[in-house]
């Protein structure tokens, strides 16, 4: 995969991350209105945190290398993108855990997931506007 090809797979999967977030943000409304979505949150969370763990893999093996590659500062670039990356690991394990944890009431749930999103969504935007934007562009 070229350059271009990367930035195009990896926006697309955020897009799909994002998708996820959304989801979550109106089970927190429901649930907020006093609707019994306990299970569904935790479903949708799980997922997202499976689909989270998936895209950081998929930015390891193809974004990593190509940073490497393209100018003088891509290997800071790759060494900073693998080192946030081991964090977000744990930060998934530690998650994981708590979720699937048995008779966790659903407020706490819902309370992680959404600074959870909130992080994810900062996490995104910042990759969009460093890592994909510029540190992909060897001219930039
Ligand atoms: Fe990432
Ligand atoms: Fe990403």
């Amino acid at each position: 995969m070229n350059p271009e090809e990367i930035r195009t797979r990896v926006f697309g999967e955020h897009e799909k991350i994002r998708g996820i977030i959304d989801e979550i943000d109106d089970l927190n409304k429901r649930f907020g209105r006093d609707e019994d979505v306990g299970a569904e949150i935790r479903e949708v969370g799980v997922g997202l945190y499976e689909i989270f763990a998936a895209h950081l893999a998929l930015e390891d093996s193809l974004l990593a290398p190509a940073l490497e590659k393209i100018s003088d500062r891509g290997p800071a670039l790759a060494e900073r993108l693998m080192r946030e990356h081991s964090e977000q690991r744990a930060m998934l394990t530690y998650l994981l855990r708590r979720l699937e944890e048995q008779g966790r009431p659903t407020a706490l749930v819902s309370n992680e997931l959404r600074s959870f999103c909130e992080y994810l969504r900062r996490d995104m935007k910042h990759e969009e506007d460093t890592i994909l934007d510029l540190g992909l562009r060897p001219d930039a």
